[in-house]
């Protein structure tokens, strides 16, 4: 029988165990000048916001939203990031890391006029996309401003695609430093596919395609 989550089972444990090592990816030299576009734009994007960060992992993206957002509540499912995250030299009084599922987002708090989400609308599955983004938009306040940011398929750069399933998700194989592999999903939606996805919910959208990521920018109705 198909799995009925949004993810791969061994998604969280697979981001757990990388805890420590996760950050590497954000130190590979061809990507350099596209991050630093990105750790200028997404902050000036939610400048004097609320912001739900979903699985916002080592609070990477965090530590620069939380320079010029009003406040950020954060989540991730897994501990082992959120503790590295909740070490960032972050204003305690500018971000709350808290657990929370990234599909069903129960328990995030009410009343945020924004969202972002690095990296992780991938690793949902096809199926999941209209669940997660109808949940999303639910826990938002009407006009928020959403923030999507995501991998494009670079070849030479990403990881190879191992294989794809019957509903069209593609599949990865990742190695951990400690030898041990997953097959993680890891999906690369094309702009007609990200449009559709959000056409119910936005009333205006814009895809910012660079050569290593995408970041999808809409507003809710
Ligand atoms: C690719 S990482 C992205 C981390 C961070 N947003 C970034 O851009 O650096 C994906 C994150 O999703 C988290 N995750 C996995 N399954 C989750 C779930 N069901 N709910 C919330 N977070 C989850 C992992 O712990 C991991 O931190």
């Amino acid at each position: 029988m198909a799995d009925p989550r949004s993810t791969t089972p061994h998604l969280e444990r697979y981001y757990s165990k990388r805890a420590a090592e996760y950050e590497q990816i954000y130190d590979k030299p061809e990507r350099q000048r596209e991050l630093e576009w990105l750790r200028r734009r997404i902050p000036e994007l939610l400048a004097g916001r609320t912001v739900l960060e979903v699985a916002c992992g080592t609070g990477y993206w965090t530590q620069f939203i939380a320079r010029k957002a009003r406040m950020v509540h954060a989540c991730d499912i897994n501990e082992s990031v959120l503790e590295i995250a909740a070490d960032k030299p972050i204003p305690r009084d500018r971000v709350h890391f808290f657990k929370a599922d990234a599909v069903s987002l129960e328990g995030v708090p009410a009343g945020c006029d924004a969202a972002f989400a690095g990296f992780w609308w991938s690793h949902v599955k096809k199926s999941g996309i209209e669940q997660f983004v109808a949940n999303l938009a639910q826990r938002l306040q009407p006009g928020a401003r959403v923030l999507i940011l995501d991998n494009q398929f670079a070849e030479g750069s990403s990881t190879p695609i191992s294989r794809r399933d019957p509903e069209g998700n593609s599949y990865q194989m990742r190695h951990l430093a400690s030898g041990e592999q997953f097959e993680v999903l890891k999906n690369f939606p094309s702009s007609a596919e990200l449009a559709e996805a959000v056409r119910s919910v936005a009333r205006e959208a814009h895809l910012e395609s660079l050569t290593y990521y995408w970041l999808l920018v809409f507003t809710l109705k």
